[in-house]
């Protein structure tokens, strides 16, 4: 579904990525750990076509990114650090705007659903510039998904939200996870990780260091093997 070969980025005369081999089947939900700067949201920023790789293979859905970047994208729900949102609209009218972009039907009807999901409809109607921070990650989680993506990039989804609405961003990955999409999060939270993801894989320096798949999920477990990764210099 997902597969990165020999990813490598450079930026000026630093290598940020060294080589980043993935392979990610249908359904799957992998958790992306590991330190500050290690180069997990420069993977994702790949994956998702937002920045091109130096050298190496992508393929998201069996389509090569270099060549099929429209259709790739379209299977994509990117949620990154920048919300990507309008400030002067409204919730309503964001999730319209882009809605419109990916060609959702009945564009309306589904963002006041979303809206909903994600605990906002009170707001819908104010300016996104108005939002704290949380109330913008809500609105962000929703437009990610405004065009059912089979793929969702999340980079620390969970930053800034208070616990009724990291409950409910569980509910919405949970759900997209149900109907089958493949799910990729970026996150410092183990516990939440712990919740949606069933496979583990630890970035560090720019590299693959670990890929815990069919582990002991709880904390102890994962936290045992993320410090002896990451500690180890
Ligand atoms: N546009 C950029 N220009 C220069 N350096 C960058 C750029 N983007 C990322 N980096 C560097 O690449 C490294 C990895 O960044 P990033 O992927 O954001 O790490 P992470 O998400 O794991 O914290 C960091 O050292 C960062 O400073
Ligand atoms: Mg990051």
């Amino acid at each position: 579904m997902i597969e990165t070969k020999g990813l490598i980025k450079t930026i000026g005369d630093k290598m940020i990525l060294r080589g980043i081999n993935l392979s990610i089947e249908k359904g799957e939900t992998v958790a992306i750990l590991g330190p500050n700067g290690a180069g997990k949201s420069t993977v994702l920023k790949i994956l998702g076509g937002l920045v091109k790789a130096s050298s190496g293979e992508v393929k998201i859905a069996g389509l090569d990114m270099k060549k099929d970047s429209y259709d790739s994208k379209r299977k994509i729900g990117f949620l990154a650090h920048n919300s990507f949102l309008y400030d002067h609209l409204t919730p309503l009218e964001n999730l319209k705007f882009f809605g419109k972009l990916y060609g959702v039907q009945d564009v309306e009807e589904r963002a006041k659903k979303l809206i909903d999901e994600v605990g906002l409809s009170f707001f819908m109607h104010d300016p996104v510039r108005s939002f704290s921070r949380g109330m913008i990650q809500r609105i962000a989680i929703a437009r990610a998904i405004i065009h059912d993506p089979e793929i969702l990039l999340f980079d620390e989804p969970h930053t800034g939200l208070d616990q009724q609405a990291i409950q409910l961003l569980n509910k919405v990955i949970l759900r997209m996870k149900q109907e089958g999409a493949t799910i990729i999060m970026v996150t410092h939270d183990f516990g939440q990780a712990l919740e949606t993801c069933d496979r583990f894989v630890i970035i560090k320096n720019g590299k693959v260091v670990d890929d815990l798949q069919n582990i002991e999920k709880n904390l102890e477990a994962i936290t045992e093997k993320y410090m002896e990764q990451v500690a180890s210099l």
